[in-house]
């Protein structure tokens, strides 16, 4: 008998499974990509039944899928939904979840136990599985997926890793990060080792320096009871900007499988500087848009950033005095999410350059949204003139070679993958704690009375001056 998959969703009333990972189940399931026999089963604290439930998530999709909502589709999928009502702490309700999941699965099951939960029950309901027999192994796999947060600082992540630990083995925890399931994020290792045309230049010989930009043009909304006391750097820089880091900088794996690839990326987080305290001020900037003190949750004398800067060095061969410039904010000009890498400029004696002119160094970029593709920016003489020249761009657009609906959401990959024991784009243990190692300085420095300032900058702006690549101070 052919094992069924169940996939148990915590928290399945909020926001996240609504927008998110309801309507990437769904396209997955439009696609045949789903188990043959599966079933979703939504637990939470909301009192709904199952139809409830099933009316809830087809308003979500009518309003949140990216696809045209058909009908048909729908009620094929839907009859695979179902829904409980509990308490995350309560024993009893897990109980009751391990009979609904006996009735419902009738023999041999996988289970994919998604935590879109408040963080607070990343640890409790590992646990309170265990106690009920729910992640016993011996009639399927059993896998968990825990949202981030990922702890607020390193003692919280290494404690959350020991609890998780005590009740699960590390392949069976998948720490996710929406940014690795972009398939431009994904794309970044693709440019990088199937074109043998950029390797010999990705080093500290040719590349000057690097600028890793995530700016939101939204403001923090109505996610102000999250989000202060939290701040850019945790929300942004612990997870998406280093893993963005990692992907750029790190050494060609001997393979795509999840151990080789996840063992360069946390190599490059070790040969990171660390930034000492006392050096924050210069390897570290922080902002907060005018406005924010007034947002409804957020405390009066609020100092945390909604925007930061950092600029970091990786001590290795490969790297060695490149600086990389990590930027994210909130209620900034544009969204952007985009790496650009500055080639070195060939050395100036070779061109008889006007008065006061300026060499354009070659670029290469890598927007990875909204308008996924790369440009790659170079000179050329301007025709009919004795020496002059011009930047001129070389450009690849996904909508054009591919055309937009190819793009698959990123909830979609990573769901796929943990149901296929896939963890290459998951985060493993170690990776979270020293991530939060290397922020730990920064976090003490503006957490401290006397820190660094806080740079008030306008909204729709690109952030804080003192934040763009030529205003950092050259001591390091
Ligand atoms: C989330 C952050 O992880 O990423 C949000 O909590 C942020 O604050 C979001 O807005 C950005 O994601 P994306 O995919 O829109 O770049």
């Amino acid at each position: 008998m052919t094992a069924s998959t169940t996939i148990v969703i915590f928290g399945a009333s909020g926001d996240l499974s609504k927008r998110k990972l309801i309507p990437a189940l769904f396209n997955l399931f439009r696609k045949g990509r789903l188990p043959e026999k599966f079933n979703i089963l939504g637990f939470s604290s909301s009192d709904l039944d199952h139809q409830a439930f099933r009316e809830r998530i087809q308003a979500g999709l009518r309003q949140f899928a990216e696809y045209k909502f058909a009908q048909e589709e729908w009620e094929s999928f839907a009859v695979h939904l179902y829904y409980i009502s509990g308490s995350f702490t309560q024993r009893e309700d897990y109980d009751r979840l391990s009979g609904v999941l006996t009735g419902l699965e009738n023999g041999p099951a996988n289970r994919l136990f998604y935590l879109a939960t408040p963080p607070r029950f990343f640890s409790v309901i590992p646990a309170s599985l265990r106690a009920a027999g729910l992640l016993e192994e011996d009639h399927g796999w059993r896998r968990v997926i825990i949202e981030k947060p990922f702890g607020t600082d390193l003692s919280s992540a290494q404690n959350l890793n020991r609890e998780l630990h005590r009740v699960l083995d590390e392949s069976q925890i998948y720490r996710i990060d929406h940014y690795l399931g972009k398939e431009t994020v994904q794309n970044i290792l693709t440019f990088r080792f199937a074109n043998s045309l950029y390797g010999p230049l990705w080093n500290r010989n040719y590349i000057d320096h690097v600028q890793i930009t995530v700016a939101e043009e939204v403001d923090v909304g109505s996610r102000a009871t999250y989000y202060d006391g939290v701040g850019a750097l945790r929300d942004m820089f612990q997870n998406h900007l280093l893993q963005l880091l990692s992907l750029i900088a790190m050494e060609p794996p001997a393979s795509f499988n999840a151990h080789d690839l996840r063992e360069e990326k946390v190599k490059v987080l070790r040969a990171v500087r660390p930034i000492s305290l006392e050096k924050v001020a210069y390897a570290a900037v922080r902002g907060q848009y005018r406005g924010y003190l007034e947002v409804t949750g957020v405390s009066p004398n609020s100092k945390t950033e909604t925007f930061a800067a950092l600029r970091l060095f990786i001590d290795n061969l490969r790297w060695q005095g490149v600086p990389f410039f990590l930027r994210s904010g909130k209620a900034l000009a544009e969204k952007i999410t985009e790496i650009v890498i500055q080639f070195k400029a060939p050395p100036g004696t070779m061109f008889a350059e006007a008065a006061g002119a300026r060499y354009h160094p070659n670029l290469l970029s890598f927007c990875l949204q909204p308008d996924e593709g790369f440009h790659q920016r170079f000179e050329v003489k301007v025709p009919n003139t004795a020496a002059e020249r011009r930047s001129v761009e070389m450009k690849f657009h996904y909508q054009e070679a591919f055309g937009s609906s190819l793009i698959p959401e990123a909830y979609e990959r990573l769901l796929l993958d943990a149901l296929k024991g896939d963890a290459s784009l998951y985060t493993r243990a170690d990776r979270a704690e020293l991530a939060w190692e290397l922020l730990e300085p920064v976090l003490a420095a503006w957490e401290a009375p006397d820190g660094p300032p806080l740079h008030i900058y306008e909204p729709g702006s690109w952030g804080p001056r003192a934040a763009s690549s030529t205003s950092w101070s050259v001591s390091s």
